[in-house]
C-alpha cells in the first residue's frame, strides 16, 4: 500500500514522504531529483539555503511529472539577508514555478527575535498564491506561542529533527503541535544509522528488520511515520529511494515503537552523560584542576 497523504490545517493533503535535497551537489541533483520522481515521489523538500533549488527545477521538468501531481517545499533561509518576500520570488524562479505547495521560515533565529513581523510576510505570500500552504522548520513551544499569538493563518506544519535519540526531549513539542493541529514533518531520521551507529537504538531497530525482512533504515522511518510525521529522507541510491517507499507497507506494533523509545532514551541520556562529562573536564582543564581529581585529559 502507498504512503498516503496527511490533512494539513488548512485542508490541504501533503504526501507523506518526501524527498529532501540537502547536501547535494549542484552536478547531480537534477539527476537525483528526476530519479526520486521516476521510482515514485511525488514530494521535493528544497530550501533557498541549499543553494541547488534551480537544478532541483530542472530535475522536475525533466521528470515530465505534471505539476499538480507534484508537492514543492521550500524554506526562506535568510541568505544575503533577503526578506520571505525576495527568496520566495527567487525560488519559483529557480524551480520554474508559479507558486510553492509549501513556504517555510526556515529557522526561527531569521526572524531576528520579530516572529510576528516575519509570518506577517508569510502571510502576505499566501494570500497572494505564491506559497498554497505555509509553516515552520525548527520551531520550539515557546517560538510557536509567539507565532500563534498573532497568526491570521497557522502554520501547518513545523519541520523538526526527529529521531530516537531525540525523542524524549521532543515529545513536548510534538504533543504541544498535535493540540494545535500543526502537523510535524521529520528530518534526519536515520541520524542512528548515519552518524550514531552503535548506540542502544540499534538493537530493536536491527531485531525488527529481521523479524519483518526489512532493512533498518525502512524501520527507523517506519518509526517516525508512526509518531504522526510526513517523512522528509533523501538517498542518492535508487534500491533505497525504492525501500524509503516501501515503508507506506510497514506498520511497526506499539511493541516495536516502544521498544524504539526506550532505547532511544538510553541514549540520549548517555550522550547528554558524555556531554556534561566533557564540559566537567574542560573546566577542570582550564581550571588546572585534572590532575587534582584525578582525569587524565585525553581531549
Ligand atoms: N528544516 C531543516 O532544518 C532540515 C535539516 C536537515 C534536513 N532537512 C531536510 O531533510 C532531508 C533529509 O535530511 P537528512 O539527509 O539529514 O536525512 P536522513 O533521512 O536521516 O538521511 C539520509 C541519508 O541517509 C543515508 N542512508 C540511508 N540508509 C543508510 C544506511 N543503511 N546506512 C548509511 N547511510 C544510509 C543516505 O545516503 P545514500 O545517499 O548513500 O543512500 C542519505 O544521505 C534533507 O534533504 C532536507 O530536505 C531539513
Amino acid at each position: 500500500m502507498p504512503f498516503k497523504t496527511i490533512k494539513l490545517n488548512d485542508g490541504r493533503e501533503i504526501p507523506a514522504i518526501g524527498f529532501g535535497t540537502w547536501k547535494i551537489p549542484k552536478e547531480v541533483c537534477a539527476g537525483e531529483v528526476e530519479q526520486a520522481i521516476e521510482v515514485g515521489f511525488d514530494h521535493v523538500d528544497t530550501a533557498q539555503v541549499y543553494a541547488n533549488e534551480e537544478e532541483a527545477g530542472q530535475g522536475i521538468k525533466e521528470s515530465g511529472l505534471s505539476r499538480k501531481d507534484l508537492w514543492i517545499t521550500t524554506k526562506w533561509s535568510g541568505v544575503n539577508g533577503s526578506s520571505p518576500r525576495e527568496a520566495c520570488e527567487a525560488s519559483l524562479e529557480k524551480l520554474g514555478v508559479s507558486s510553492v505547495d509549501l513556504l517555510l521560515i526556515h529557522h526561527p533565529r531569521l526572524t531576528n527575535g520579530d516572529i510576528p513581523g516575519a509570518w506577517k510576510k508569510m502571510e502576505e505570500l499566501h494570500k497572494e498564491g505564491k506559497a498554497k500552504s505555509i509553516g515552520v522548520s525548527n520551531f520550539s513551544v515557546d517560538d510557536l506561542k509567539v507565532l500563534l499569538a498573532s497568526a491570521n493563518v497557522k502554520p501547518v506544519v513545523n519541520q523538526i529533527l526527529l529521531h530516537p535519540y531525540v525523542y524524549e526531549t521532543t515529545k513536548p513539542l510534538l504533543a504541544y503541535m498535535s493540540e494545535n493541529h500543526i502537523v510535524p514533518e521529520g528530518y534526519s531520521s536515520l541520524i542512528p544509522l548515519t552518524s550514531r551507529p552503535g548506540g542502544p537504538v540499534d538493537k530493536p531497530v536491527n531485531d525488527i528488520a529481521k523479524r519483518l525482512k526489512a532493512k533498518p533504515e525502512q524501520v527507523l522511518l517506519a518509526w517516525s511515520k508512526a509518531k504522526g510525521a510526513v517523512i522528509v529522507t533523501t538517498s542518492s541510491r535508487k534500491d533505497r529511494l525504492e525501500g524509503y517507499l516501501g515503508v507506506g507497507d510497514i506498520d511497526l506494533t506499539d511493541e516495536d515503537v516502544k521498544a524504539i523509545d526506550k532505547a532511544g532514551k538510553k541514549g540520549q541520556q548517555s550522550i547528554a552523560r558524555r556531554e556534561m562529562a566533557v564540559k566537567v573536564l574542560k573546566w577542570a582543564t582550564v581550571a588546572g584542576l585534572a590532575g587534582y581529581i584525578g582525569v587524565k585529559t585525553f581531549m
